[in-house]
Protein backbone atom coordinates (compact mmCIF):
# COMPACT_ATOMS: atom_id res chain seq x y z
CA UNK A 1 0.00 0.00 0.00
CA UNK A 2 1.20 3.42 -1.06
CA UNK A 3 -0.99 5.57 1.41
CA UNK A 4 -3.70 7.35 1.11
CA UNK A 5 -3.04 10.56 -0.61
CA UNK A 6 -5.14 10.97 -4.05
CA UNK A 7 -3.21 11.06 -6.77
CA UNK A 8 -4.57 12.64 -10.26
CA UNK A 9 -6.43 10.15 -12.25
CA UNK A 10 -3.90 8.54 -15.38
CA UNK A 11 -4.98 9.01 -18.97
CA UNK A 12 -8.53 9.86 -18.65
CA UNK A 13 -10.73 11.32 -15.75
CA UNK A 14 -13.63 9.01 -16.79
CA UNK A 15 -13.12 5.71 -14.50
CA UNK A 16 -15.40 3.16 -13.58
CA UNK A 17 -16.79 2.79 -10.23
CA UNK A 18 -18.47 5.94 -7.93
CA UNK A 19 -16.32 5.30 -4.45
CA UNK A 20 -12.54 5.24 -3.80
CA UNK A 21 -11.65 2.07 -1.38
CA UNK A 22 -12.60 2.33 2.25
CA UNK A 23 -8.78 1.69 4.12
CA UNK A 24 -10.59 -2.03 5.39
CA UNK A 25 -10.72 -2.57 1.50
CA UNK A 26 -6.94 -1.67 0.73
CA UNK A 27 -6.21 -4.03 3.45
CA UNK A 28 -7.66 -6.51 2.10
CA UNK A 29 -6.74 -5.95 -1.57
CA UNK A 30 -2.85 -5.78 -0.19
CA UNK A 31 -3.09 -8.49 2.05
CA UNK A 32 -0.04 -11.03 0.89
CA UNK A 33 -0.95 -14.41 -0.07
CA UNK A 34 0.76 -17.82 0.57
CA UNK A 35 0.02 -20.33 -1.53
CA UNK A 36 -0.82 -23.61 -0.02
CA UNK A 37 1.67 -26.19 -1.75
CA UNK A 38 4.68 -24.39 -2.97
CA UNK A 39 4.69 -22.03 -0.07
CA UNK A 40 5.37 -18.67 -2.21
CA UNK A 41 4.40 -16.08 -1.40
CA UNK A 42 2.43 -13.45 -3.36
CA UNK A 43 2.96 -10.04 -2.40
CA UNK A 44 -1.18 -8.83 -2.86
CA UNK A 45 -3.80 -9.50 -4.04
CA UNK A 46 -3.66 -8.58 -7.80
CA UNK A 47 -3.07 -10.73 -10.40
CA UNK A 48 -1.99 -10.05 -14.07
CA UNK A 49 -3.83 -12.30 -16.42
CA UNK A 50 -2.27 -14.13 -19.33
CA UNK A 51 -2.46 -11.66 -22.06
CA UNK A 52 -0.75 -13.15 -25.38
CA UNK A 53 2.07 -10.76 -26.26
CA UNK A 54 2.56 -11.55 -29.89
CA UNK A 55 6.31 -9.80 -29.66
CA UNK A 56 7.90 -13.41 -30.15
CA UNK A 57 9.41 -14.50 -33.42
CA UNK A 58 7.24 -15.42 -36.21
CA UNK A 59 8.01 -18.70 -35.55
CA UNK A 60 7.88 -18.71 -31.66
CA UNK A 61 11.29 -17.94 -31.62
CA UNK A 62 12.42 -15.69 -28.42
CA UNK A 63 15.90 -14.21 -29.44
CA UNK A 64 17.41 -10.67 -28.07
CA UNK A 65 15.74 -8.68 -30.49
CA UNK A 66 12.27 -10.29 -28.31
CA UNK A 67 13.55 -9.85 -25.27
CA UNK A 68 14.67 -6.40 -25.61
CA UNK A 69 10.44 -5.82 -26.05
CA UNK A 70 9.42 -8.29 -23.32
CA UNK A 71 11.94 -6.26 -20.95
CA UNK A 72 9.72 -2.90 -20.89
CA UNK A 73 6.76 -4.20 -21.05
CA UNK A 74 7.32 -6.64 -18.08
CA UNK A 75 8.93 -3.93 -15.97
CA UNK A 76 5.80 -1.28 -16.63
CA UNK A 77 3.45 -4.52 -15.43
CA UNK A 78 5.43 -5.56 -12.44
CA UNK A 79 6.43 -1.55 -11.34
CA UNK A 80 2.20 -1.29 -11.57
CA UNK A 81 1.99 -3.18 -8.30
CA UNK A 82 0.99 -6.59 -9.49
CA UNK A 83 1.52 -9.58 -6.94
CA UNK A 84 1.26 -12.36 -9.29
CA UNK A 85 2.41 -11.82 -13.16
CA UNK A 86 0.73 -14.13 -15.39
CA UNK A 87 2.95 -14.53 -19.08
CA UNK A 88 0.98 -14.61 -22.17
CA UNK A 89 0.85 -17.85 -23.31
CA UNK A 90 3.88 -19.92 -24.16
CA UNK A 91 3.95 -22.48 -26.56
CA UNK A 92 4.90 -26.32 -25.73
CA UNK A 93 5.35 -26.84 -29.25
CA UNK A 94 6.57 -24.19 -31.70
CA UNK A 95 5.00 -26.16 -34.79
CA UNK A 96 1.57 -25.64 -32.95
CA UNK A 97 0.91 -21.93 -31.74
CA UNK A 98 -2.29 -19.98 -30.93
CA UNK A 99 -0.77 -16.61 -32.87
CA UNK A 100 1.85 -16.34 -34.77
CA UNK A 101 4.20 -14.46 -32.81
CA UNK A 102 3.67 -16.40 -29.48
CA UNK A 103 6.66 -17.70 -27.54
CA UNK A 104 7.77 -21.18 -27.62
CA UNK A 105 9.63 -22.84 -25.11
CA UNK A 106 10.38 -26.64 -25.97
CA UNK A 107 14.18 -26.60 -24.84
CA UNK A 108 16.67 -24.51 -22.96
CA UNK A 109 18.05 -22.95 -25.97
CA UNK A 110 16.44 -19.94 -24.87
CA UNK A 111 17.20 -20.04 -20.93
CA UNK A 112 19.45 -16.94 -20.59
CA UNK A 113 16.92 -14.78 -21.83
CA UNK A 114 13.98 -16.42 -20.17
CA UNK A 115 16.09 -15.94 -16.93
CA UNK A 116 15.98 -11.97 -17.94
CA UNK A 117 12.43 -11.93 -18.18
CA UNK A 118 11.98 -13.80 -14.76
CA UNK A 119 14.16 -11.69 -13.17
CA UNK A 120 12.34 -8.33 -14.74
CA UNK A 121 9.82 -9.07 -13.05
CA UNK A 122 10.82 -10.39 -9.64
CA UNK A 123 12.93 -7.64 -9.04
CA UNK A 124 9.55 -5.86 -8.00
CA UNK A 125 8.95 -8.27 -5.06
CA UNK A 126 6.47 -10.20 -7.64
CA UNK A 127 6.23 -13.68 -8.80
CA UNK A 128 6.16 -14.75 -12.35
CA UNK A 129 4.17 -17.78 -13.81
CA UNK A 130 4.37 -19.06 -17.57
CA UNK A 131 0.91 -19.89 -18.58
CA UNK A 132 2.24 -22.49 -20.95
CA UNK A 133 -0.19 -24.19 -23.51
CA UNK A 134 -1.13 -26.13 -26.37
CA UNK A 135 -4.00 -24.77 -29.09
CA UNK A 136 -5.33 -28.35 -30.67
CA UNK A 137 -7.50 -27.31 -33.06
CA UNK A 138 -7.67 -23.77 -31.89
CA UNK A 139 -4.56 -22.93 -34.41
CA UNK A 140 -5.41 -20.50 -37.15
CA UNK A 141 -5.25 -21.88 -40.98
CA UNK A 142 -2.33 -20.18 -42.30
CA UNK A 143 -0.27 -21.23 -39.01
CA UNK A 144 -0.96 -25.05 -38.90
CA UNK A 145 -2.22 -27.08 -41.86
CA UNK A 146 -3.24 -30.56 -39.62
CA UNK A 147 -3.86 -29.54 -36.15
CA UNK A 148 -5.00 -31.96 -33.75
CA UNK A 149 -7.33 -32.63 -31.22
CA UNK A 150 -8.61 -35.03 -28.94
CA UNK A 151 -11.67 -35.74 -31.36
CA UNK A 152 -11.85 -34.58 -35.13
CA UNK A 153 -14.49 -32.02 -34.58
CA UNK A 154 -13.27 -28.75 -36.04
CA UNK A 155 -14.20 -25.52 -34.93
CA UNK A 156 -17.59 -24.03 -35.50
CA UNK A 157 -19.21 -20.74 -35.04
CA UNK A 158 -16.13 -18.76 -34.46
CA UNK A 159 -15.76 -15.00 -35.46
CA UNK A 160 -15.95 -14.48 -39.49
CA UNK A 161 -12.34 -12.90 -39.29
CA UNK A 162 -10.80 -16.53 -38.04
CA UNK A 163 -10.37 -19.54 -40.18
CA UNK A 164 -9.39 -23.14 -38.51
CA UNK A 165 -8.33 -26.10 -40.21
CA UNK A 166 -10.35 -29.35 -39.30
CA UNK A 167 -8.36 -30.62 -36.70
CA UNK A 168 -7.40 -34.59 -37.50
CA UNK A 169 -7.76 -37.19 -33.88
CA UNK A 170 -4.48 -37.50 -32.02
CA UNK A 171 -3.18 -41.06 -30.97
CA UNK A 172 -2.64 -42.08 -27.63
CA UNK A 173 1.08 -42.10 -28.67
CA UNK A 174 0.87 -38.82 -29.79
CA UNK A 175 -1.18 -37.66 -26.41
CA UNK A 176 1.71 -38.91 -24.67
CA UNK A 177 4.49 -36.95 -26.19
CA UNK A 178 2.41 -34.08 -25.59
CA UNK A 179 2.31 -34.34 -21.89
CA UNK A 180 6.24 -34.69 -22.05
CA UNK A 181 6.36 -31.38 -23.87
CA UNK A 182 4.44 -29.93 -20.85
CA UNK A 183 6.91 -31.12 -18.41
CA UNK A 184 9.75 -30.72 -20.47
CA UNK A 185 8.93 -26.67 -20.97
CA UNK A 186 7.89 -26.54 -17.53
CA UNK A 187 11.29 -27.90 -16.08
CA UNK A 188 13.47 -25.70 -18.29
CA UNK A 189 11.06 -22.52 -16.34
CA UNK A 190 11.72 -23.67 -13.35
CA UNK A 191 15.63 -23.88 -14.30
CA UNK A 192 15.26 -20.06 -15.98
CA UNK A 193 14.09 -19.21 -12.47
CA UNK A 194 9.87 -18.80 -12.73
CA UNK A 195 8.29 -19.07 -9.64
CA UNK A 196 5.80 -21.34 -11.78
CA UNK A 197 3.58 -21.98 -14.64
CA UNK A 198 -0.35 -21.68 -14.93
CA UNK A 199 -1.14 -25.08 -17.15
CA UNK A 200 -3.67 -23.00 -19.77
CA UNK A 201 -6.96 -25.57 -19.55
CA UNK A 202 -9.13 -22.75 -20.69
CA UNK A 203 -10.81 -20.61 -23.58
CA UNK A 204 -11.23 -23.98 -25.80
CA UNK A 205 -7.42 -24.76 -26.32
CA UNK A 206 -6.19 -28.46 -25.68
CA UNK A 207 -6.14 -29.23 -22.52
CA UNK A 208 -9.81 -27.65 -22.64
CA UNK A 209 -10.64 -29.73 -25.74
CA UNK A 210 -9.61 -32.70 -23.34
CA UNK A 211 -12.23 -31.70 -20.36
CA UNK A 212 -14.61 -31.05 -22.60
CA UNK A 213 -17.29 -33.65 -23.72
CA UNK A 214 -18.45 -31.66 -26.76
CA UNK A 215 -14.89 -31.81 -28.13
CA UNK A 216 -13.55 -34.80 -27.01
CA UNK A 217 -15.44 -37.88 -28.11
CA UNK A 218 -12.47 -40.17 -27.31
CA UNK A 219 -14.21 -44.41 -26.62
CA UNK A 220 -11.05 -46.40 -27.39
CA UNK A 221 -8.07 -45.00 -24.68
CA UNK A 222 -8.17 -43.43 -21.40
CA UNK A 223 -8.23 -40.07 -22.27
CA UNK A 224 -11.77 -39.68 -22.97
CA UNK A 225 -14.81 -40.98 -22.21
CA UNK A 226 -15.94 -40.71 -18.07
CA UNK A 227 -14.77 -37.06 -16.20
CA UNK A 228 -11.51 -38.91 -15.05
CA UNK A 229 -10.36 -40.09 -18.12
CA UNK A 230 -11.30 -36.47 -19.79
CA UNK A 231 -9.37 -34.91 -16.63
CA UNK A 232 -6.50 -37.70 -17.63
CA UNK A 233 -4.61 -35.27 -20.31
CA UNK A 234 -4.62 -32.72 -17.61
CA UNK A 235 -3.71 -34.40 -14.69
CA UNK A 236 -1.35 -36.35 -16.17
CA UNK A 237 0.71 -33.07 -16.83
CA UNK A 238 0.34 -31.99 -13.33
CA UNK A 239 2.07 -35.63 -12.55
CA UNK A 240 4.69 -35.53 -14.78
CA UNK A 241 5.96 -31.33 -13.58
CA UNK A 242 5.64 -32.53 -9.96
CA UNK A 243 7.99 -35.46 -10.83
CA UNK A 244 10.91 -32.87 -12.76
CA UNK A 245 10.50 -29.78 -10.27
CA UNK A 246 10.56 -29.26 -6.22
CA UNK A 247 8.16 -28.78 -4.17
CA UNK A 248 8.67 -24.55 -4.42
CA UNK A 249 8.22 -25.04 -8.00
CA UNK A 250 4.00 -23.43 -8.04
CA UNK A 251 1.96 -24.82 -10.30
CA UNK A 252 -1.80 -22.92 -11.31
CA UNK A 253 -4.45 -24.11 -13.88
CA UNK A 254 -6.82 -21.99 -15.76
CA UNK A 255 -10.29 -23.59 -15.99
CA UNK A 256 -13.35 -22.36 -17.90
CA UNK A 257 -16.41 -22.11 -16.84
CA UNK A 258 -18.47 -23.93 -19.30
CA UNK A 259 -16.29 -26.52 -20.22
CA UNK A 260 -18.36 -29.11 -18.38
CA UNK A 261 -21.42 -31.14 -18.66
CA UNK A 262 -23.29 -31.02 -21.85
CA UNK A 263 -24.93 -27.44 -22.46
CA UNK A 264 -28.23 -27.85 -23.00
CA UNK A 265 -29.88 -27.19 -26.67
CA UNK A 266 -30.91 -23.61 -26.40
CA UNK A 267 -30.15 -23.52 -22.95
CA UNK A 268 -30.65 -19.91 -21.10
CA UNK A 269 -27.42 -20.23 -19.03
CA UNK A 270 -29.21 -19.75 -15.77
CA UNK A 271 -28.91 -21.47 -12.42
CA UNK A 272 -30.21 -25.36 -13.42
CA UNK A 273 -26.91 -25.00 -16.32
CA UNK A 274 -24.77 -23.95 -13.53
CA UNK A 275 -26.10 -27.48 -11.50
CA UNK A 276 -25.31 -29.14 -15.03
CA UNK A 277 -21.29 -27.81 -15.57
CA UNK A 278 -20.74 -27.38 -11.88
CA UNK A 279 -20.38 -31.12 -10.10
CA UNK A 280 -17.90 -31.85 -13.04
CA UNK A 281 -15.87 -29.01 -12.45
CA UNK A 282 -15.81 -29.42 -8.38
CA UNK A 283 -14.56 -32.80 -9.36
CA UNK A 284 -12.14 -31.41 -11.60
CA UNK A 285 -10.98 -28.97 -8.70
CA UNK A 286 -10.67 -31.26 -6.42
CA UNK A 287 -8.50 -33.83 -8.50
CA UNK A 288 -6.06 -31.03 -8.86
CA UNK A 289 -5.67 -30.05 -5.69
CA UNK A 290 -5.20 -34.01 -4.72
CA UNK A 291 -2.52 -32.87 -6.75
CA UNK A 292 -0.84 -29.86 -5.50
CA UNK A 293 -2.18 -27.40 -7.60
CA UNK A 294 -1.85 -24.19 -5.76
CA UNK A 295 -4.61 -21.76 -7.02
CA UNK A 296 -7.10 -22.10 -9.95
CA UNK A 297 -7.89 -19.19 -11.83
CA UNK A 298 -11.52 -19.35 -13.44
CA UNK A 299 -12.41 -17.94 -17.02
CA UNK A 300 -15.11 -18.62 -19.62
CA UNK A 301 -15.44 -18.75 -23.41
CA UNK A 302 -13.32 -19.94 -26.60
CA UNK A 303 -13.07 -19.09 -30.03
CA UNK A 304 -16.63 -20.22 -30.68
CA UNK A 305 -17.79 -18.27 -27.86
CA UNK A 306 -16.58 -14.94 -29.77
CA UNK A 307 -19.53 -14.97 -31.66
CA UNK A 308 -21.74 -15.07 -28.97
CA UNK A 309 -19.47 -12.78 -26.80
CA UNK A 310 -19.45 -15.91 -23.97
CA UNK A 311 -15.50 -14.40 -23.46
CA UNK A 312 -17.11 -11.00 -22.15
CA UNK A 313 -19.88 -12.98 -20.06
CA UNK A 314 -22.89 -12.70 -22.32
CA UNK A 315 -25.11 -15.99 -22.04
CA UNK A 316 -22.69 -16.98 -19.26
CA UNK A 317 -24.30 -18.70 -16.45
CA UNK A 318 -23.00 -16.51 -13.70
CA UNK A 319 -22.48 -12.99 -14.60
CA UNK A 320 -22.88 -10.08 -17.08
CA UNK A 321 -20.21 -7.15 -18.22
CA UNK A 322 -20.43 -4.12 -16.06
CA UNK A 323 -23.45 -5.15 -14.57
CA UNK A 324 -22.75 -2.91 -11.55
CA UNK A 325 -21.12 -0.43 -12.78
CA UNK A 326 -22.78 3.18 -13.45
CA UNK A 327 -23.11 2.96 -17.24
CA UNK A 328 -24.89 5.68 -19.03
CA UNK A 329 -24.86 4.53 -22.88
CA UNK A 330 -27.51 3.33 -24.45
CA UNK A 331 -26.08 -0.24 -25.00
CA UNK A 332 -24.93 -0.13 -21.84
CA UNK A 333 -28.29 0.48 -20.12
CA UNK A 334 -29.50 -2.15 -22.14
CA UNK A 335 -27.14 -4.66 -20.90
CA UNK A 336 -27.48 -3.67 -17.21
CA UNK A 337 -31.88 -4.53 -18.37
CA UNK A 338 -31.04 -7.51 -19.56
CA UNK A 339 -28.93 -8.49 -16.49
CA UNK A 340 -31.25 -7.30 -13.92
CA UNK A 341 -33.66 -10.33 -15.55
CA UNK A 342 -31.69 -12.68 -14.67
CA UNK A 343 -31.09 -13.33 -10.63
CA UNK A 344 -27.74 -14.95 -11.75
CA UNK A 345 -26.61 -11.85 -13.83
CA UNK A 346 -25.80 -9.65 -11.58
CA UNK A 347 -22.04 -9.37 -10.60
CA UNK A 348 -19.24 -7.01 -12.57
CA UNK A 349 -16.59 -10.02 -12.61
CA UNK A 350 -18.09 -11.94 -15.13
CA UNK A 351 -17.58 -16.18 -13.57
CA UNK A 352 -17.77 -15.24 -9.78
CA UNK A 353 -21.06 -17.38 -8.88
CA UNK A 354 -18.79 -20.01 -10.53
CA UNK A 355 -15.88 -19.45 -8.97
CA UNK A 356 -17.34 -19.10 -5.19
CA UNK A 357 -19.08 -22.51 -5.78
CA UNK A 358 -15.97 -24.46 -6.78
CA UNK A 359 -13.76 -22.82 -4.14
CA UNK A 360 -16.28 -24.59 -1.47
CA UNK A 361 -15.08 -27.82 -2.68
CA UNK A 362 -11.61 -26.33 -2.43
CA UNK A 363 -9.53 -26.57 1.08
CA UNK A 364 -6.22 -25.15 0.32
CA UNK A 365 -6.22 -24.61 -3.68
CA UNK A 366 -6.36 -20.88 -3.66
CA UNK A 367 -9.16 -19.26 -6.76
CA UNK A 368 -8.00 -16.36 -8.83
CA UNK A 369 -11.26 -14.84 -10.36
CA UNK A 370 -10.48 -12.99 -13.59
CA UNK A 371 -13.00 -11.52 -16.37
CA UNK A 372 -14.90 -8.26 -16.24
CA UNK A 373 -13.06 -6.23 -13.13
CA UNK A 374 -13.39 -2.36 -13.43
CA UNK A 375 -13.69 -0.89 -10.33
CA UNK A 376 -11.82 -1.32 -7.12
CA UNK A 377 -15.48 -1.98 -4.67
CA UNK A 378 -16.13 -5.09 -6.49
CA UNK A 379 -12.34 -6.12 -6.50
CA UNK A 380 -12.08 -5.88 -2.77
CA UNK A 381 -16.01 -7.14 -2.38
CA UNK A 382 -15.00 -10.67 -4.59
CA UNK A 383 -12.24 -11.03 -1.41
CA UNK A 384 -14.72 -11.04 1.38
CA UNK A 385 -16.56 -14.17 1.72
CA UNK A 386 -20.18 -13.67 2.05
CA UNK A 387 -21.01 -17.73 2.22
CA UNK A 388 -18.99 -20.36 4.53
CA UNK A 389 -16.27 -21.75 3.09
CA UNK A 390 -16.28 -19.61 0.01
CA UNK A 391 -12.99 -18.02 -0.85
CA UNK A 392 -11.68 -15.73 -3.89
CA UNK A 393 -8.44 -15.31 -3.18
CA UNK A 394 -7.22 -12.99 -5.76
CA UNK A 395 -8.39 -10.74 -8.66
CA UNK A 396 -7.12 -11.58 -11.97
CA UNK A 397 -7.19 -8.04 -14.44
CA UNK A 398 -6.71 -8.40 -18.07
CA UNK A 399 -7.76 -5.52 -20.44
CA UNK A 400 -7.60 -3.02 -17.44
CA UNK A 401 -3.96 -3.23 -17.19
CA UNK A 402 -3.07 -2.72 -20.62
CA UNK A 403 -4.31 0.71 -20.33
CA UNK A 404 -2.49 1.07 -17.38
CA UNK A 405 0.24 -1.24 -16.04
CA UNK A 406 -0.04 0.70 -12.69
CA UNK A 407 -3.58 0.35 -11.64
CA UNK A 408 -2.94 -1.60 -8.81
CA UNK A 409 -0.25 0.67 -7.33
CA UNK A 410 -3.41 3.18 -8.20
CA UNK A 411 -6.19 1.38 -6.98
CA UNK A 412 -3.51 0.78 -3.69
CA UNK A 413 -2.71 4.09 -3.19
CA UNK A 414 -6.57 4.56 -2.70
CA UNK A 415 -6.50 7.24 -5.56
CA UNK A 416 -9.18 5.96 -7.91
CA UNK A 417 -12.82 4.49 -7.91
CA UNK A 418 -11.26 2.06 -10.61
CA UNK A 419 -10.16 1.27 -14.31
CA UNK A 420 -10.51 3.99 -17.07
CA UNK A 421 -13.53 3.57 -18.62
CA UNK A 422 -12.82 1.89 -21.58
CA UNK A 423 -15.44 2.81 -24.76
CA UNK A 424 -17.17 0.24 -26.51
CA UNK A 425 -16.13 -0.97 -29.71
CA UNK A 426 -18.82 -2.94 -32.25
CA UNK A 427 -16.52 -6.28 -32.17
CA UNK A 428 -16.83 -5.70 -27.99
CA UNK A 429 -14.05 -8.53 -27.17
CA UNK A 430 -12.56 -9.37 -30.07
CA UNK A 431 -11.61 -6.06 -30.81
CA UNK A 432 -10.34 -5.22 -27.50
CA UNK A 433 -7.68 -7.66 -28.37
CA UNK A 434 -6.46 -5.79 -30.81
CA UNK A 435 -6.43 -2.41 -28.94
CA UNK A 436 -4.78 -4.48 -25.98
CA UNK A 437 -2.55 -5.36 -28.04
CA UNK A 438 -1.27 -2.11 -29.36
CA UNK A 439 -1.30 -0.82 -26.36
CA UNK A 440 1.38 -4.29 -25.55
CA UNK A 441 2.95 -2.98 -28.28
CA UNK A 442 3.11 0.40 -27.05
CA UNK A 443 4.78 -0.33 -23.46
CA UNK A 444 6.90 -2.77 -25.24
CA UNK A 445 8.78 0.15 -27.08
CA UNK A 446 8.82 2.01 -24.01
CA UNK A 447 6.01 4.38 -24.44
CA UNK A 448 3.05 5.12 -22.41
CA UNK A 449 -0.28 3.09 -23.35
CA UNK A 450 -2.66 5.39 -25.23
CA UNK A 451 -6.32 5.35 -23.58
CA UNK A 452 -9.77 5.95 -25.12
CA UNK A 453 -8.98 8.25 -27.99
CA UNK A 454 -6.19 6.75 -29.03
CA UNK A 455 -7.79 3.78 -30.02
CA UNK A 456 -8.71 2.80 -32.98
CA UNK A 457 -5.02 4.29 -34.06
CA UNK A 458 -3.73 1.70 -31.57
CA UNK A 459 -5.44 -0.99 -32.99
CA UNK A 460 -4.42 -0.55 -36.64
CA UNK A 461 -1.09 -0.29 -35.54
CA UNK A 462 -0.92 -3.57 -33.92
CA UNK A 463 -3.02 -4.80 -37.11
CA UNK A 464 0.28 -3.38 -39.29
CA UNK A 465 2.76 -5.06 -36.69
CA UNK A 466 1.60 -8.64 -36.36
CA UNK A 467 -0.61 -9.09 -39.39
CA UNK A 468 -1.95 -12.10 -38.28
CA UNK A 469 -4.96 -11.74 -38.48
CA UNK A 470 -4.61 -9.40 -41.95
CA UNK A 471 -3.17 -13.29 -43.01
CA UNK A 472 -6.03 -14.78 -41.36
CA UNK A 473 -8.47 -13.04 -43.12
CA UNK A 474 -6.46 -13.60 -46.36
CA UNK A 475 -6.35 -17.49 -45.74
CA UNK A 476 -10.69 -16.78 -44.67
CA UNK A 477 -11.39 -15.03 -48.38
CA UNK A 478 -9.06 -18.12 -50.50
CA UNK A 479 -11.25 -20.71 -48.63
CA UNK A 480 -14.26 -19.33 -49.85
CA UNK A 481 -13.32 -18.72 -53.20
CA UNK A 482 -11.33 -22.13 -53.49
C1 LIG B 1 -4.90 -9.03 -25.80
C2 LIG B 1 -5.39 -10.21 -25.00
C3 LIG B 1 -4.64 -11.36 -24.99
C4 LIG B 1 -5.06 -12.45 -24.22
N1 LIG B 1 -4.25 -13.56 -24.17
C5 LIG B 1 -4.57 -14.56 -23.34
C6 LIG B 1 -3.68 -15.64 -23.15
O1 LIG B 1 -2.58 -15.70 -23.72
N2 LIG B 1 -4.07 -16.62 -22.29
C7 LIG B 1 -5.25 -16.57 -21.60
O2 LIG B 1 -5.54 -17.48 -20.82
N3 LIG B 1 -6.10 -15.56 -21.75
C8 LIG B 1 -5.77 -14.54 -22.58
N4 LIG B 1 -6.61 -13.48 -22.66
C9 LIG B 1 -7.80 -13.43 -21.78
C10 LIG B 1 -7.43 -12.76 -20.45
O3 LIG B 1 -6.47 -13.49 -19.72
C11 LIG B 1 -8.67 -12.62 -19.56
O4 LIG B 1 -9.15 -13.91 -19.23
C12 LIG B 1 -9.76 -11.81 -20.24
O5 LIG B 1 -9.22 -10.67 -20.86
C13 LIG B 1 -10.83 -11.39 -19.22
O6 LIG B 1 -10.27 -10.55 -18.24
P1 LIG B 1 -10.53 -8.94 -18.27
O7 LIG B 1 -12.01 -8.75 -18.28
O8 LIG B 1 -9.87 -8.42 -17.03
O9 LIG B 1 -9.90 -8.43 -19.53
C14 LIG B 1 -6.25 -12.39 -23.46
C15 LIG B 1 -7.01 -11.23 -23.49
C16 LIG B 1 -6.60 -10.14 -24.25
C17 LIG B 1 -7.43 -8.89 -24.22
Amino acid sequence: MTGNTPAPAKLSKSRFGSTVPSQADLALLSQPLTLPFSGKVIKNRFCKAALSESLAGAQGQFDKDHLDRFVPLYDAWAAGGTGLMLTGNVMVDRTMREMEHNVSVEDSRDLGRLKVWAQTVQKHGAAIYAQISHPGRQTHGHLTENPVAPSAIPVSNFHPLMSFNPPRELTTEEIHSIIARFVKTSEVLYEAGFDGIELHAAHGYLISQFLNPRTNERTHDQYGGSLENRARFLTEIVEGIKKVTPKEFSIGVKLNSVDFGRRRQGGAGGEEEVDEHLEEAVQVAVMLEGLGVDFIEISGGSYESFATGLLDGNGVPDGSPNATTTTTTAGEKKAKKTAASSSTQKREAHFAVFAERISRALKSTKIILTGGFVTASAMADSLKSTNSGTHIDMVGLGRTLCQEPDLPNLILSGAVTGAVRMPKTPGGFFDDVFICGGNIRRMANRKSPVASLGRLAVSCDHYAYSMDYAKVAVHKVKTIFS
